[in-house]
C-alpha cells in the first residue's frame, strides 16, 4: 500500500547486484533474465510475480505454504527453499524485535522496544527500523519476525519490553516507523505481530495434551479502538509485508483460523495483499479452517509436532484437502501469491540470498552501536529528581554504586522474545563507565554488590539434603494426579533430574515432586534461583519460596528464606512438565547464593552507602516470552528491601531500574531520585553516566503507566488477567492504561507520558482551528492545534508537546486520548511551535450500531501538556 520504490535507485541497486552475481556464482543470470522475466528489474513487482507464479507448477506452490523445521537453522527459523530451476532464491525468516536473534553471532544488541518507544521520537525509531532490518539482511534473512506491536495491556506481560506501548495511537506510530524502516531500502520484508489481542503469555497456547490456548474475550468496538490500529497502520501507512497470528484464541476461536480476523478485516476491509504466517509450533489447530479462514503460510512445521497432535497441517493434510474439494486450488495460488508478492516488493529476489550465506557476516556496525547508545540516552525515563542529579556539581566526593546489575549482570536484554543471544556481545557495565566519567571530576566510586543479581546460583550441593538425599516420585500426569509411576533417589534438582525411563521417549510430559531435608550450613538470608523449563514450585517448611509457573526458555525465578544453621528444614519441590519446544530442554535447577559464601553482603553494602555522598542502586527483574510475573510487580528476590536498606544509610540514594515494565516501588518516598531505562542494550554504560552527570539531558517519557498498588490498575482481577477457565474477560473495555486511571479517578504512581528533565518548559499560546464539515466526507485535514514551547531552565533539552483530545459525551470514549505528539529541541530561552493536524480518522468513534467509524457531534476538547497527567493548556471546540 504506502510502498512506494523509487525506480531509479531500485534499478541502481539491481545493476549492483546483478555484477555482484555475475562475478561469483550464478552465471547464467543475466542470460536468465531475458527468459525470466521475473528476475528483470525493468518491470513492475505485480508483474514479475505474476511471471514468476506461471512459471511454478502446482505442486511447486503446494510445497510452499508448509514449513520444514528439518530444512530450518538458526539461520532461518522458517524457511522456504530456492527454486533453482527459476534462479529464483528460497525465503528466511528470522527473530527479533530488538535485534537478530536465534543465536547468531557478530549482530547488535539494541535497547527493547519499549525504551525505544519511551524516545517518543519516531525518527529516532526510524533510524532503528532501518538498521534493524539491514542487520537481518546482513544474516541472510528476508523476512524480520518484528516489530511487535501488541498493546501492552498489563505489566505483568513477560513480553511487555518488547512490545510498545499502552496506547494504541503511540503504538501505531511507532509501528509505522519501525515497519516502514524495516523495509525500506534493505529489501527485507517486516511481520508485524502477533494478530491480535495477544496480550499475556499464561495459556498463550495451553499445556499438554489438550494445548487449549487462552481466549481473549473482546468486544468489537474495543478491538477496533484499541487493540487494531497499529495493524491497520503498519498495513497501509507502512505497506508491512507479512502479518503473524497469534497463539491466543479471541472471542472462542483461534485467531489463526479465524476468518473475520484474517479475511473480512486484514485482507478486505484493510487491503493487506502480503501473506500471513502462523506463529511457530502451535499457532495452527486446523488445515481447512485456517486454510479457508486467510490464514498463508505454516510455520515452523516438521514430523515430531505430530507427537503433539500438530501435524504438518498445510502439508500432506492440505493436499487431501484440496483432493476432497474443501479448500480450492485458487487459494493456495492466493497464498502463494501473497506469500512472493511483498518480496518482490521489497526487491528480496534482487540480492544474492540468503539463510546460510550471510550466517558469518558481521552485521553489527559502530553506527548501529553508537544508535543504540543514542536510544538509551533518549529513552531513559527521570521519573524523580529531589536535588540530586546531576551528578558531578561539586557536590560530591564519594559516589557508592550497588548491585550485580551495575557490574557483571547488567540486564541489557529480555531473556527471550525479542532476544538476541550473541557469544560475542560486549555489554558496557554501567559501573565502569560511571568510574570513568567521575574521575575527570575527581570523584571516588565505590562498589558493592549488595545483592547476588538475578541470574541463577550454583545447583544447590547434595551435602545439603544430608546423608539421606532426596525422593523423587513420578507421574506420567502434568499434575501429579493418578498412581505414581515409580519413586527413585536423588542427590539434588538439575536440569537433568527427569525420569530414566519415561524420558526415553521424547518428547514427554510427566510431572516430579522432590522431597527431603534441607541443612542450612550458615545464618542469614539465602537465596534461591529455580531456572530452567517448565513449571517448579519450591517450599520450605511448607512455604512457597519461589515458583515458576511454566516456560520453555530457561527463565530464572528467585526466592528468598531467612534460615538458621543446624536447623534441618523440610524441601519439597514439585516439578511439572507439559511440552518442550526444543530437545534437551526439560528440566529445572534449583541453586543457591548461602550467606556464608558472601557473608558481609548487607554489612558491607551498608558501610559503603555510609561512607558515600551518594548511593546509587541498579535493579532488575528478568522477564521474557513464555511467562508472565509470578511475581506481580514486585522485583525479584529482596531487591526491594536492599533498596530501604541502602536509602536508610545514605546521604543521598539515586535508584537505577531496569525492569520489563512497571513496577511498585515500596521504597519510593525513601529514596531521592528514580531512573526507568527498561532492559537498555549493549551500550548501557556510556548512557547512563551521560546522563546522570548532566552530560546529556533526560527526554525519555513513560509509554506505559505505573500503578501505584497492584489492585490499582485497569486489569487487576484474575478474570481479566491472566483469566479464569482459559478466558480472558478484557472487562476494562476502552478503559486501558491512563485512560481508566483517568475515568476512575485513581492517581498512579507514575502517569503515561510522564518524564522529568534537568532544564523546564512552558507550554502556552494554544490554539484550534478547525474546518472540519461532518456533513461532507472531507478526508482533509480537520482540525488543525498549535501550541508554543519554551525552555524556561538552565540548559538545553527537549520536550514531548503531548495532545490529548476529550471527545463529547455522546461518543462515550474515556475522558482523553492520545492523538498528538512531538519531541522538540530547545535551548536555553528559546520557543518553537508545535502544530498537530488531526484528521478526521484522529476524531472518528467505532459505532457498532453503524458497524464503522464515525464522528460524533459534539464539543471536543483539545488538551495540550507534558504528560498524561500534566495538562498545560486546554480549549474546547465546538465539531459538526
Ligand atoms: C528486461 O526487460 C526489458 C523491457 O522488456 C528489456 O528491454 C530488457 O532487455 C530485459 N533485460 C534483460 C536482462 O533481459
Ligand atoms: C524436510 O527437510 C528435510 C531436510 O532437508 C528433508 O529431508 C525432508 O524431505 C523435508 N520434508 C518435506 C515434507 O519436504
Ligand atoms: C564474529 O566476527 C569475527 C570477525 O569477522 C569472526 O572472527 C568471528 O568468528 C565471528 N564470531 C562468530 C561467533 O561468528
Ligand atoms: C478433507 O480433508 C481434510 C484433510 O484431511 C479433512 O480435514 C477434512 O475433514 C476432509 N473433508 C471432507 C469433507 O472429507
Ligand atoms: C582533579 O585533581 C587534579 C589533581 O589534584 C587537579 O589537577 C584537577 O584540577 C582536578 N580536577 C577537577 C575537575 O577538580
Ligand atoms: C548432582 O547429582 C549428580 C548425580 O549424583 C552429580 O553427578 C552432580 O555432581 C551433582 N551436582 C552437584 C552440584 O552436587
Ligand atoms: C511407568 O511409566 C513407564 C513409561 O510410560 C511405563 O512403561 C511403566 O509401565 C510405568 N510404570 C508404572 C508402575 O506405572
Ligand atoms: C525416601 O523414601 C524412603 C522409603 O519410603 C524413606 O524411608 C526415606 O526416609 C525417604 N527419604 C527422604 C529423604 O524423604
Ligand atoms: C471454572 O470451571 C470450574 C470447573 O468447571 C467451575 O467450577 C467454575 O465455576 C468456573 N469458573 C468460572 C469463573 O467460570
Ligand atoms: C534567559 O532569559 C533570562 C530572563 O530573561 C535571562 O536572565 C537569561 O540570561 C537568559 N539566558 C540565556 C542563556 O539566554
Amino acid at each position: 500500500m504506502g510502498y512506494s520504490p523509487d525506480p531509479a535507485a531500485r534499478g541502481r541497486a539491481a545493476w549492483t547486484i546483478l555484477l555482484l552475481l555475475l562475478s561469483t556464482s550464478i552465471p547464467t543470470l543475466a542470460a536468465a533474465a531475458e527468459t525470466h522475466p521475473w528476475l528483470n528489474t525493468s518491470y513492475t513487482p505485480e508483474h514479475r510475480l505474476h511471471s514468476f507464479l506461471s512459471a511454478l507448477t502446482f505442486e511447486e506452490k503446494l510445497a510452499m505454504v508448509q514449513g520444514n523445521k528439518s530444512a530450518e537453522t538458526n539461520a532461518c527459523i522458517g524457511y522456504i527453499p530456492p527454486i533453482p530451476h527459476l534462479n529464483m532464491p528460497g525465503i528466511c525468516m528470522g527473530d527479533g524485535p530488538e535485534g537478530v536473534g536465534n543465536n547468531l553471532a557478530n549482530v547488535t544488541t539494541f535497547p527493547s522496544p519499549i525504551l525505544t518507544v519511551s524516545t517518543w521520537d519516531t525518527t529516532l525509531n526510524e533510524a532503528f527500523g532501518d538498521a534493524l532490518g539491514a542487520e537481518h539482511k546482513a544474516k541472510g534473512r528476508n523476512v524480520v519476525l518484528a516489530p511487535t506491536i501488541n498493546i501492552i495491556r498489563s505489566s505483568l506481560w513477560g513480553r511487555a519490553a518488547e512490545s510498545m506501548s499502552e496506547d494504541p495511537y503511540l503504538t501505531s506510530r511507532m509501528a509505522v516507523a519501525v515497519t516502514k524502516s524495516i523495509q525500506d531500502g534493505n529489501n527485507v520484508i517486516a511481520c508485524v505481530k502477533h494478530f491480535a489481542a495477544y496480550n499475556q503469555e499464561t495459556n498463550r497456547f495451553g499445556l499438554a495434551p489438550e494445548f487449549d490456548a487462552v481466549s481473549a474475550v473482546v468486544d468489537e468496538r474495543v478491538l477496533r479502538e484499541v487493540y487494531f490500529p497499529a495493524f491497520k497502520a503498519a498495513i497501509q501507512e507502512a505497506g508491512a509485508g507479512s502479518v503473524m497470528c497469534a497463539y491466543n484464541k479471541l472471542n472462542g476461536q483461534h485467531a489463526c483460523e479465524n476468518s473475520w480476523l484474517l479475511s473480512d478485516v486484514l485482507k478486505e476491509q484493510w487491503g493487506f495483499d502480503g501473506f500471513v504466517v502462523t506463529d511457530w509450533y502451535f499457532a495452527q489447530r486446523s488445515t481447512v479452517r485456517a486454510a479457508l479462514a486467510g490464514l498463508d503460510n505454516s510455520q515452523p512445521g516438521g514430523d515430531w509436532m505430530e507427537w503433539y497432535g500438530f501435524p504438518d497441517f498445510f502439508g500432506g493434510l492440505l493436499e487431501d484437502a484440496l483432493g476432497n474439494g474443501s479448500v480450492s486450488v485458487s487459494r493456495v495460488e492466493d497464498m502463494v501469491e501473497r506469500l512472493w508478492r511483498p518480496v518482490f516488493r521489497v526487491g528480496g529476489v534482487d540480492r544474492p540470498s540468503s539463510g546460510l550465506a550471510g550466517i558469518d557476516s558481521v552485521a553489527r556496525t559502530q553506527e548501529h552501536l553508537d544508535l543504540a547508545q543514542t536510544i538509551v540516552e533518549e529513552g531513559a525515563v527521570l521519573l524523580k529528581n529531589e536535588g540530586v542529579l546531576p551528578l558531578g556539581l561539586g557536590e560530591e566526593k564519594v559516589i557508592a554504586v550497588f548491585g550485580a546489575d551495575a557490574a557483571d549482570q547488567a540486564a541489557v536484554t529480555e531473556l527471550h522474545g525479542g532476544f538476541v543471544l550473541d557469544t560475542t556481545m560486549v555489554v558496557q557495565k554501567p559501573l565502569d563507565f560511571i568510574r570513568a566519567r567521575a574521575q575527570q571530576d575527581n570523584i571516588t566510586v565505590l562498589y558493592s554488590e549488595a545483592y547476588p543479581g538475578t541470574n541463577a546460583f550454583p545447583t544447590i550441593p547434595s551435602s545439603m539434603f544430608g546423608p539421606e538425599g532426596l525422593n523423587v516420585t513420578y507421574w506420567t500426569t502434568t499434575d501429579f494426579s493418578g498412581a505414581p509411576n515409580r519413586t527413585v533417589h536423588a542427590d539434588n534438582i538439575t536440569s537433568q533430574s527427569y525420569p530414566p525411563d519415561i524420558g526415553a521417549v521424547w518428547p514427554d510430559v510427566f510431572s516430579s515432586r522432590y522431597e527431603g531435608t534441607f541443612h542450612p550450613n550458615a545464618s542469614g538470608r539465602y537465596h534461591f534461583s529455580l531456572s530452567g523449563n517448565g513449571g517448579g514450585s519450591l517450599y520450605l517448611g511448607g512455604r512457597l519460596v519461589a515458583d515458576m509457573a511454566g516456560s520453555n526458555f530457561g527463565v530464572v525465578v528467585q526466592g528468598v528464606a531467612d534460615l538458621e544453621s543446624g536447623t534441618a528444614i523440610p524441601i519439597r519441590f514439585d516439578y511439572s512438565m507439559g511440552y518442550s519446544v526444543d530437545p534437551g530442554t526439560y528440566g529445572i535447577t534449583v541453586g543457591v547464593n548461602i550467606p556464608a559464601q558472601n557473608p558481609s553482603l548487607y554489612e558491607h553494602a551498608v558501610a559503603t552507602a555510609q561512607s558515600a555522598d551518594v548511593s546509587i542502586v541498579f535493579v532488575n527483574d528478568a522477564h521474557t516470552e513464555g511467562l508472565d510475573s509470578s511475581l506481580g510487580l514486585r522485583l525479584p528476590g529482596d531487591q526491594d528491601e536492599v533498596i530501604s536498606l541502602i536509602a536508610q544509610h545514605s546521604k543521598k540514594t539515586i535508584v537505577v531500574l531496569n525492569t520489563n515494565a512497571a513496577i511498585l516501588m515500596p521504597w519510593l518516598d525513601n529514596v531521592d531520585a528514580v531512573i526507568e531505562m527498561f532492559y537498555p542494550g549493549q551500550q548501557v554504560g556510556s548512557a547512563t553516566a551521560r546522563l546522570l552527570f548532566g552530560d546529556v539531558n533526560f527526554s525519555g517519557k513513560l509509554p506505559i503507566t505505573f500503578p501505584a498498588a497492584s489492585e490499582e490498575s485497569p486489569t487487576a482481577s484474575v478474570a481479566q488477567f491472566p483469566g479464569v477457565n482459559l478466558t480472558a474477560t478484557y472487562s476494562e473495555g476502552l478503559y486501558v492504561g491512563y485512560k481508566w486511571y483517568d475515568e476512575f479517578d485513581v492517581t498512579p504512581l507514575f502517569a503515561f507520558g510522564h518524564g522529568l528533565s534537568y532544564t523546564g518548559f512552558a507550554i502556552g499560546d494554544l490554539s484550534v482551528y478547525s474546518d472540519l464539515d461532518l456533513r461532507s466526507d472531507s478526508t482533509q485535514v480537520a482540525v488543525t492545534v498549535t501550541a508554543s514551547v519554551t525552555n524556561t531552565g538552565p540548559v538545553f533539552g527537549k520536550e514531548v508537546v503531548q495532545l490529548y483530545v476529550r471527545f463529547p459525551e455522546a461518543a462515550d470514549e474515556p475522558p482523553k486520548l492520545l492523538r498528538g505528539f512531538e519531541k522538540v529541541a530547545l535551548d536555553v530561552n528559546e520557543t518553537a511551535t508545535v502544530r498537530f493536524d488531526l484528521s478526521q480518522e484522529d476524531l472518528s468513534i467505532w459505532s457498532t450500531e453503524v458497524g464503522g467509524w464515525t464522528v460524533v457531534p459534539g464539543v471536543y476538547g483539545f488538551l495540550v501538556g507534558s504528560s498524561s497527567r500534566d495538562i498545560k493548556r486546554q480549549m474546547n471546540v465546538w465539531l459538526r
